[in-house]
């Protein structure tokens, strides 16, 4: 399945949790592939796995057995440091509710993944404030998160994702906390992600309108992908 367009390519993943005595087995041999600039929505009951796979992905946690690959590098394979390392550069998440520092402003909460780069003062104060002008915050940047909208944090927090300029975004309920028309708003900045700026987008959902914004959708049941009927 290793093909020279893909951006994620996830191999007969299986996880499992100790929970206790018991071991339980959340991904029964998974396979997923995500091409460069592809927007894929990922669907399934509360508990099925989304988070567990979304963190696999972004490289917080590890299989227990079976191969992640992103750009070409098995991620799956890489030491902690390294893939604190990867993540730094390669990888945007988006939380269900931000996670943004309440006593910084959205500047400072978008520069935070910069100051882990070689970058000087400069350089950083570019990179932010083109984030935040892609988001369109540049009015709101000295504002703390306390002071905007969940709408307007959760765009925050998707300039902090894009802020260095990684080739994926992976995105956790984007859209669980907020307004229709919020939720629309959000939705419209990752499509336009995706096509104005050629990011793959990895976006676990629960909302059947939310996941129809995206170019395919993938159902988890039973530890393993479905692919819906058109
Ligand atoms: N770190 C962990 N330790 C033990 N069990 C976990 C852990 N993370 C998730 N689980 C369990 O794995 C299952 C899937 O969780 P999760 O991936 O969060 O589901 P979803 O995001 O689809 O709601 C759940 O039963 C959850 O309790
Ligand atoms: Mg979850």
């Amino acid at each position: 399945m290793s093909s020279s367009d893909s951006c994620v390519e996830v191999h007969d993943v299986h996880k499992s949790f100790k929970r206790g005595g018991e071991v339980l087995d959340v991904l029964n041999g998974l396979n997923l592939a995500v091409k460069q600039g592809e927007f894929v929505a990922l669907m399934g009951p509360s508990g099925s796995g989304k988070t567990t796979l979304l963190n696999l992905i972004a490289g917080l946690d590890k299989p227990t057995t079976g191969t992640i690959s992103v750009r070409g590098e098995e991620i799956s394979m890489m030491s902690e440091g390294q893939l604190a390392s990867w993540r730094t550069r390669s990888l945007g998440f988006v939380f269900q509710f931000y996670h943004l520092l309440p006593v910084l402003t959205a500047f400072r909460n978008v520069e935070l993944p910069l100051l882990l780069l070689p970058l000087s003062g400069a350089q950083r104060r570019t990179q932010v404030t083109t984030a935040l002008d892609i988001v369109g915050l540049s009015d709101r940047m000295w504002h703390r998160p306390g002071q905007l909208s969940g709408g307007q944090q959760q765009r925050v927090g998707i300039a902090r994702a894009i802020v260095t300029d990684p080739a994926l975004i992976v995105a956790d309920e984007p859209t669980g906390d907020l307004d229709a028309k919020s939720a629309d708003e959000i939705l419209n900045l990752l499509v336009e992600l995706k096509s104005s700026m050629n990011k793959t987008i990895v976006m676990v959902t629960h909302d059947p309108r939310a996941a129809e914004r995206a170019d395919r959708i993938v159902h988890l049941d039973k530890g393993r992908l479905v692919v819906q009927a058109p």
